[in-house]
């Protein structure tokens, strides 16, 4: 399975600091916010790695992370998004990596304590479809939620609703997501939203509507870090030892 990292767009929430560089860079805690989805996936033994970026400051990723091999990337390659047409608009750029595979998408600012690895192995053997990684929020207005239908014992997603001002469930849809090929031919044939995006929550419910979606429960925090909020909770999280980053370098010096 390859691994995508979506980290395009313009970062309006972080302005100004967004003004001169791109959000994925700004640090959390010891390191570029870019690291943390790089390690989420090699973490999942995932090594071949598409970063989609865009905007002014694409040409700093170069500079970071090079050919990814220091930080333990077998193949490390780029694509660039036009615009900020929203998170399925640049998953339509890795179809060509992706080459007909399987592929875990991790957009960029979601940073995890835990690993994916187990989850990565159930889509391995999934046969077709879609997984999810869902976690419980206090503030499920800001993410896609989930509406459940059924009883608990034999509870199922019934729908995805993106950001809904009176939330069904406390379910949020993490930025970590695993689809099979079929993904681009959907990406393909959205509609953009009232917020002029491709919505990557209107091709989970398509998958959900074929009937081929899996969850899953991410153990371990999780946050996004695109606001002043997140990004200063991530530092804390990050820095507070949760996150199990042994393996990616500082490049500080003692
Ligand atoms: O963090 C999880 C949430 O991410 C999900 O619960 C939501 O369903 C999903 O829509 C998304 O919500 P956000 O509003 O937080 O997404 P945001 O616009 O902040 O974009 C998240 C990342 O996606 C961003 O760090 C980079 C990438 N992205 C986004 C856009 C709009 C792109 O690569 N290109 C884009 O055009």
């Amino acid at each position: 399975m390859k691994g995508v990292i979506l980290a395009g767009g313009l970062g309006t929430r972080l302005r100004p600091l967004t003004l001169v560089t791109n959000k994925h860079l700004l640090p959390v805690f010891d390191r570029p916010m870019i690291y943390y989805p790089i390690e989420c996936l090699l973490n999942a033994g995932i090594t071949e790695i598409l970063i989609v970026t865009g905007g002014e400051h694409a040409g700093d990723f170069l500079k970071l992370l090079k050919n990814g091999h220091d930080l333990g990337v077998k193949r490390l390659a780029y694509a660039y998004q036009e615009g900020e047409g929203g998170i399925a608009d640049a998953l339509r750029l890795a179809k060509d990596f992706a080459d007909g595979e399987k592929i875990c998408v991790v957009l960029g600012d979601n940073i995890i304590e835990g690993n994916i690895k187990k989850a990565a192995g159930d889509f391995f053997t999934q046969k077709s479809g879609a997984k999810l990684l869902l976690k419980t929020v206090d503030d499920p207005e800001r993410f896609g939620v989930v509406r459940f239908e059924g009883e608990s014992a034999d509870q199922r997603v019934a729908e995805i609703i993106e950001k809904p001002s009176d939330p069904p469930s406390n379910s949020a849809v993490t930025g970590i997501y695993f689809y099979d090929a079929d993904v681009f031919e959907m990406c393909d044939g959205l509609e953009p939203s009232a917020r002029g995006e491709l919505e990557i929550t209107d091709v989970n419910n398509f998958y959900l509507k074929r009937g081929d979606l899996t969850y899953e429960t991410l153990e371990g925090w999780w946050t996004d870090a695109g606001t002043f909020e997140s990004l200063h909770r991530a530092s804390n999280l990050v820095r507070e030892g949760g996150a199990n980053h042994a393996q990616m370098p500082t490049g500080a010096s003692a």
